[in-house]
């Protein structure tokens, strides 16, 4: 049996399929945005077992071009403007070609020093930018969900004597546990106190603002009451950057209560978090320096391509004290001496991750990014005043970074129905939520092939089918 592929059979497909993504970058456009394919296409069109003998690179290359690509969402797209507009970029896909040819587990530092010290220095830098302390350490993991169950892990590790050993359950001595989040935050949140064990009724979702920002006095409110019923508060996590309109809690205000009342205080700043490192913007995590941790995500709005979630915690004592574990067959003579990044998560195996961050710093450097975030911030503040401007739409929140809310002047059914035609075009992808009941349209901006004339032409179309929709539908409009 010969290798995997003759070797120069494999430099001519690597350099087809650079070739192919060089393509693909200088215009990603060349496809509708949102894929038309129908449930069940794509598995359809494919055979139901794995072929007995192997084929040709040719024949398979051949069906992900025919068969796969159609069913591909471009989220590279310059139109692509839903949920948080991401994007990777050049150095990053390099980075990942690097990272999958040397196929590394950072699990132990022995199994790629590297991997593991590269990903301390990357995250030191980016802790830097991003104006956070160094009492900070960091760690990677795959996403924010992922991230945010190991910051409350380390939490439930302090509320909890002997959680670790001895678990929860038929634990009499135990009294409920509570953790608090803004009626904004994202739903990984629930998911981790579900995981936890905790139960889905231990999340208390506080009240927000008129601008959405939890309410300190009805966190305040809430402690109290469940103190006086027995129930034990065990972290508040704080949002920089919700994900419907991405407005930011209070988080000095909610730092102080936490630290008055000594609760863990995760701040979820992994869509805005990054933005700290613009001048105007450093504020945003200043009272995040005396939270417990941090999630950031470099996948979200840092060109990182996905997946890549950053962890900075105070305490990585605590979540070493939650999660190390080592087996025999992983013990080495260097431990004492060096981290091993097995010790900090609940995955041993890990990909090389911080290449792909490393890359993308230094490829754009810190002004190189600045200049993105900004140039990002001024088209929402644009589209935004646009909509402003108009007499047929309204902007239903207010736009502290690259995310417009709003929506057309018409019911609910009405701005459905358009959002269904803007995103048939093929030219323009948008996502909505919901805003005290409203049907809101959303237009997130972060993706780096995006410019002022992309969004220009969104808001043509916009305005073009609404105007249509009023014209020919039975859709009641006002
Ligand atoms: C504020 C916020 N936190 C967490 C998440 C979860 O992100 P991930 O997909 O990395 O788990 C999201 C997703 O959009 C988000 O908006």
């Amino acid at each position: 049996m010969s290798l995997d592929m003759d070797p120069e059979a494999f430099r001519k497909e690597a350099h087809r399929i650079a070739d192919w993504i060089a393509d693909y970058f200088a215009a990603p456009d060349r496809y509708p945005v949102l894929s038309r394919v129908r449930p069940g296409d794509i598995r359809g069109a494919l055979p139901p077992s794995a072929p007995e003998h192997g084929e040709s690179f040719d024949a398979i290359f051949s069906d992900f071009e025919r068969i796969i690509l159609p069913g591909i969402t471009h989220w590279n797209h310059p139109g692509f403007f839903a949920y948080f507009a991401i994007s990777g970029s050049a150095p990053g896909v390099l980075a990942e070609f690097l990272s999958a040819a040397l196929n590394v587990q950072a699990m132990l530092w022995r199994t790629s020093p590297a991997a593991t010290e590269l990903e301390e220095v990357s995250l030191a830098w980016l802790r830097q930018l991003i104006g956070l302390p160094d009492s900070f350490e960091g760690v990677i993991y795959d996403t924010a969900s992922i991230t945010t169950l190991h910051a409350l892990t380390a939490a439930r590790e302090v509320a909890v004597p002997g959680v670790r050993t001895r678990g929860l359950a038929g634990r009499n001595e135990l009294t409920r546990l509570r953790v608090y989040c803004s009626e904004h935050a994202h739903s990984s949140v629930d998911k981790a106190v579900i995981l936890l064990g905790l139960g889905h009724d231990a999340l208390r979702r506080i009240e927000a603002d008129e601008e959405f920002r939890m309410r300190p006095d009805a966190l305040v409110a809430a402690i109290d009451a469940d103190r006086r019923a027995g129930v034990t508060p065990m972290a508040v996590v704080a949002t920089v950057g919700t994900t419907s309109t991405t407005s930011v809690d209070p988080v000095g205000a909610i730092a102080a209560i936490c630290a008055r009342e000594r609760i863990w205080l995760h701040v979820d700043a992994a869509y805005a978090g990054v933005a700290a490192m613009i001048p105007e913007y450093r504020f945003l995590l200043e009272d995040a320096a005396s939270a417990d941790s941090v999630v950031l995500n470099p996948h979200k709005w840092l060109f990182t391509p996905f997946d890549l979630s950053v962890l900075y915690c105070r305490r990585m004592d605590t979540v070493r004290a939650a999660f190390a574990l080592t087996p025999e067959y992983l013990k080495t003579s260097e431990s004492s001496d060096v981290r091993n990044l097995m010790d900090t998560g609940i995955q041993l195996g890990r990909r090389f991750r911080a290449l792909k961050l490393w890359m993308v710093l230094r490829h754009f450097g810190a002004e190189g990014i600045r200049a993105r975030l900004a140039e990002h911030i001024r088209l929402a503040r644009l589209f935004a005043a646009w909509v402003d401007a108009s007499d047929e739409f309204e902007r239903t929140a207010p736009v502290p970074f690259s995310v417009v809310c709003f929506r057309a002047r018409e019911t609910d059914e009405f701005n459905a129905a358009l959002l269904e035609r803007l995103n048939a075009s093929g030219e323009v992808f948008l996502s909505h939520t919901k805003l005290g009941d409203r049907y809101t349209l959303r237009l997130a901006i972060g993706n780096l092939h995006t410019t002022e004339r992309h969004v220009g032409r969104a808001w043509e179309l916009i305005r073009q089918l609404a105007a249509e929709l009023k014209q020919t539908s039975s859709v009641p409009a006002s």
